[in-house]
């Protein structure tokens, strides 16, 4: 198997971190990657906030948490009140990605670019874990009130969060990927 392919084979999603940063350097060349990511008409409707200030992630956390508990989704509001939660599994560094609502395609373009952040980290030996629960931060007035201040443009809607960091824990298990979804028409 090429290194690339064994990239996207042994990325997986890491959900326990240590509080190491990660360097700048690496930083730059997951974010590097991130833009160059394929993206309808090449409008590159995205937006990407990375955030390394403790203070800010916990922030954000404490509204992600009690927008969920208002939101009534129980599975949800079971996981957000356990006492060890936190939204990004104290990761250092996040990447909040938002896309232009007036982009039909800005879901899928993001996508790819999520995806190009969490594959080039996994090359620098550095954990990621792509995200929607975040989706709860813009969920209130005082969480869309961040938006200013994590300088999201204007008219630039959540579409999901990178977490980055160094596994605290053991290599993760892959999740049973089912074969059987695949067609090929010859
Ligand atoms: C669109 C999307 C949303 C996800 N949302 C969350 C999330 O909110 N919280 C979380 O811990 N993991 C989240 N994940 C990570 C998945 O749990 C993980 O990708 C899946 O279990 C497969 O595991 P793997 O990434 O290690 O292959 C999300 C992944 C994707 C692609």
């Amino acid at each position: 198997m090429n290194e690339t392919l064994q990239v996207i084979k042994e990325r997986r999603s890491i959900k326990q971190y240590k509080a190491e940063q990660i360097p700048d350097a690496d930083l730059q060349q997951i974010m590097e990657a991130a833009i160059y990511a394929p993206n309808a008409r090449n409008a590159q409707a995205w937006h990407f906030t990375v955030i390394q200030k403790k203070d800010m992630i916990d922030r954000m956390v404490g509204i992600i948490k009690e927008n969920i508990m208002n939101s009534g989704i129980e599975f949800l509001m079971g996981r957000a009140s356990e006492p060890d939660y936190h939204t990004f599994h104290h990761a250092p560094a996040i990447v909040i990605v938002t896309g232009d609502e007036k982009d039909k395609f800005r879901e899928v373009s993001c996508g790819a670019a999520a995806e190009n952040i969490a594959l080039a980290a996994k090359s620098l030996n550095i954990g990621s874990c792509v995200m929607t629960s975040p989706e709860f931060l813009f969920a209130s007035d005082k969480g869309n009130a961040l938006k200013k201040e994590l300088g999201i443009p204007d008219g630039y809607t959540h579409v999901c969060v990178v977490t980055l960091g160094y596994n605290e824990g053991k290599e993760p298990e892959t999740p049973p990927r089912n074969k059987d979804v695949i067609t090929y028409v010859k």
